[in-house]
């Protein structure tokens, strides 16, 4: 895929979600100069919401394609200098709403264990407040909010009694700078989402997260060893493998089935395959929400609407 590929379909994705990136991504598309720029940097940073992020970082405008392209032009070595440290590691604590149905299910205690954790916000779906249509549960800031069709929602929140993450770069709650980033990273318009991410870091500073720095693959089964025997391990991940090449995922695949407990997969259909899939909603891109293999449900990319397969 070319880098004016990559804008014109990036464009495609965020349409209807984020109308400031999708003027931006389409802009760059069309643009030789800004386009030869990005080509200097490494395939793997070349990406539009990295671009994006980088710039909104350094404070410079992400709304209007030609202050953006004059901003751009004239900070290029400061932006590609962020863009070639940085990656793309968005941490949704949202996600929480779609796999709290799973978790309350599962015999408790918990010890979670997130692989491709970021900064661990998905590593609290015990402390966060959920709110599905009129169906609030449990108190205080961040409240989730998600639509819920096709099953009931859930009546309890999991008691967690371990937590770890696994992560290439993790990133620290308690680090201002790293905080900033992942503030960066959310697409203009998303107000609600920077406030949740503000509510959900605050819960997760309060008791900072056990991350590893790893590879799912390579470090996974010494940190799921240092799990308690006497809770229910649950190895988890959401928008993760998409990041990850197609004979890793493969072997993360057949890792994870060996381990003790269970495994929760919240991911695009086309990383992880199932052999048949209902249509998805039309609304919008939906990853698929499975427990052990077993495709349940069709989950919105922030974890604002779960729909259950029939
Ligand atoms: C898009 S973020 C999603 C974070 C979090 N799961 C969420 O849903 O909010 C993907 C994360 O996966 C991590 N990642 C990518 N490849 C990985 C690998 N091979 N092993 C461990 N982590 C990985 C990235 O560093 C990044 O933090």
């Amino acid at each position: 895929m070319t880098t004016k590929d990559r804008y014109t379909a990036f464009a495609r994705e965020v349409r209807g979600m984020s109308p400031a990136y999708e003027r931006l991504s389409e802009a760059v598309a069309r643009d030789d100069e800004l386009l030869a720029r990005l080509d200097t940097l490494p395939p793997a940073k070349r990406q539009p919401n990295l671009l994006f992020a980088a710039v909104r970082l350094l404070g410079g405008p992400v709304t209007d394609p030609a202050t953006f392209r004059g901003y751009a032009l004239a900070n290029w070595p400061v932006i590609a200098a962020e863009m070639r440290v940085r990656a793309t590691q968005t941490n949704e604590p949202g996600r929480c709403a779609v796999l709290l149905p799973v978790l309350a299910s599962l015999p408790q205690p918990l010890a979670l264990l997130e692989v491709g954790a970021s900064a661990g916000l998905c590593l609290y779906p015990d402390r966060y407040a959920y709110r599905y249509g009129d169906h609030q549960l449990g108190d205080g800031e961040p409240v989730l909010d998600c639509a819920i069709s096709g099953t009931a929602p859930p009546t309890r929140r999991p008691e967690v009694v371990w937590r770890a993450g696994l992560d290439l770069n993790p990133l620290d709650v308690t680090d201002p700078a790293d905080v900033a980033w992942l503030d960066a990273l959310i697409w203009p318009e998303h107000g609600h989402r920077r406030e949740r991410l503000r509510a959900a870091a605050a819960v997760a500073r309060a008791e900072p997260p056990q991350l590893v720095r790893g590879d799912l693959v390579d470090d996974l089964p010494a940190l799921a060893a240092r799990a308690p025997r006497d809770a229910t391990l649950v190895v988890f991940h959401t928008s993760v493998l998409y990041q990850v090449p197609p004979a890793r995922r493969d072997a993360f695949a057949e890792l994870v089935r060996e381990l003790p407990g269970h495994w929760i997969a919240n991911e695009d259909p086309d990383v992880l395959r199932y052999p048949a899939l209902p249509e998805p909603p039309a609304d919008g891109f939906h990853n698929v929400l499975a427990l052990d293999g077993k495709p349940l449900a069709w989950t919105r990319g922030h974890g604002q609407a779960i729909t259950w397969f029939g």
